[in-house]
């Protein structure tokens, strides 16, 4: 287990039920998510982590249980409502294959969540997009270009960019490292890392890629049989033999080059932590 101390918790998910066609996929699931750390969560594909992720947004309906998010309750609201739209700004999200609008160029992507949420004039806006942009690295002679002229490294900052337009506490990142070389993989988890450190922000990260575990995440929830199986550090949870998925995962041929690598650079003093 992992103690806070007397932290509150930034997200609280309590009693979550959701039912798609007959099927369940969350049965009484129960989390709690403390601020300014990067808590990354896994399970296998399909056992509802976006769905989890969406519900927290607001973003999909559950079919029973609540949701709060600094206190405040968001499950059941209506996204077109003005009061949600402003709660929803305390949260952003990157979804998994960046979605940016094909359309606009790199700088008009940033802008146009801020241009949707903020009465700011269009050069204040243009100026915290750029803002934005200069935080994740991204190239200034990227600004005007579009998304399909990007390296898929490229593209993935702008995303991030995008999903702190609007100043978020809490930012989702479903599978921020997907698609994406080993290099530039490892680019994106130190700048997701020095960011989060920057901004203070509480960072929930679905993932596949056991660097990004091992190298940037501060907690591990596990997700099956519909719930919260296992909610620890990512040593703990790497080391766990109860849960024989959670144990396969870390300690099966290809989590184990990983897991070795890690303990041996912590035991060098070389990691974090
Ligand atoms: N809007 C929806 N309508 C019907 N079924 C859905 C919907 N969203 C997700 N599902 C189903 O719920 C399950 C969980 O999906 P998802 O949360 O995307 O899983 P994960 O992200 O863990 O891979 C899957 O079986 C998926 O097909
Ligand atoms: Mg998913």
């Amino acid at each position: 287990m992992i103690s806070h101390d007397k932290l509150k918790p930034i997200i609280e998910v309590k009693n979550l039920n959701t039912c798609f066609d007959g099927v369940w996929v969350h049965k009484n699931l129960n989390l709690k998510l403390y601020p300014n750390r990067i808590i990354t969560i896994i399970g296998a594909s399909g056992c509802g982590k976006t769905t989890l992720v969406r519900e927290i947004m607001g973003l999909e309906q559950p079919t029973s249980g609540e949701i709060y998010i600094a206190n405040e309750k968001i499950s059941n609201f209506n996204i077109e409502d003005p009061e949600a739209k402003i709660r929803l700004s305390k949260v952003g999200m990157m979804f998994q294959h960046g979605a940016l609008f094909s359309s606009l160029s790199v700088i008009e992507n940033v802008m146009f969540p801020i241009t949707e949420y903020t009465n700011f004039s269009k050069q204040t806006i243009y100026e915290i997009a750029q803002l934005k942009l200069k935080l994740t690295g991204l190239p200034e002679n990227a600004y005007n270009r579009y998304p399909q002229e990007l390296s898929g490294g490229m593209l993935k900052r702008v995303a991030l960019a995008r999903t702190l337009a609007l100043d978020p506490q809490v930012i989702f990142l479903d599978e921020p490292t997907s698609g994406l070389d080993a290099n530039s993989a490892n680019d994106l988890d130190e700048l997701i890392q020095e960011l989060q450190k920057q901004l203070s922000l509480t960072v929930v990260m679905i993932t596949h890629d056991l660097s990004s575990i091992w190298d940037i995440s501060d907690e591990l929830v596990y997700l099956g049989e519909q719930r919260v199986l296992l909610h620890d550090t990512v040593y703990n949870a790497a080391n766990n033999t109860k849960i024989k998925e959670l144990h396969e995962y870390f300690n099966g041929k290809r989590g184990n080059i990983t897991k070795q690598f890690h303990i041996s650079q912590k035991t060098r003093g070389t990691n974090h932590d």
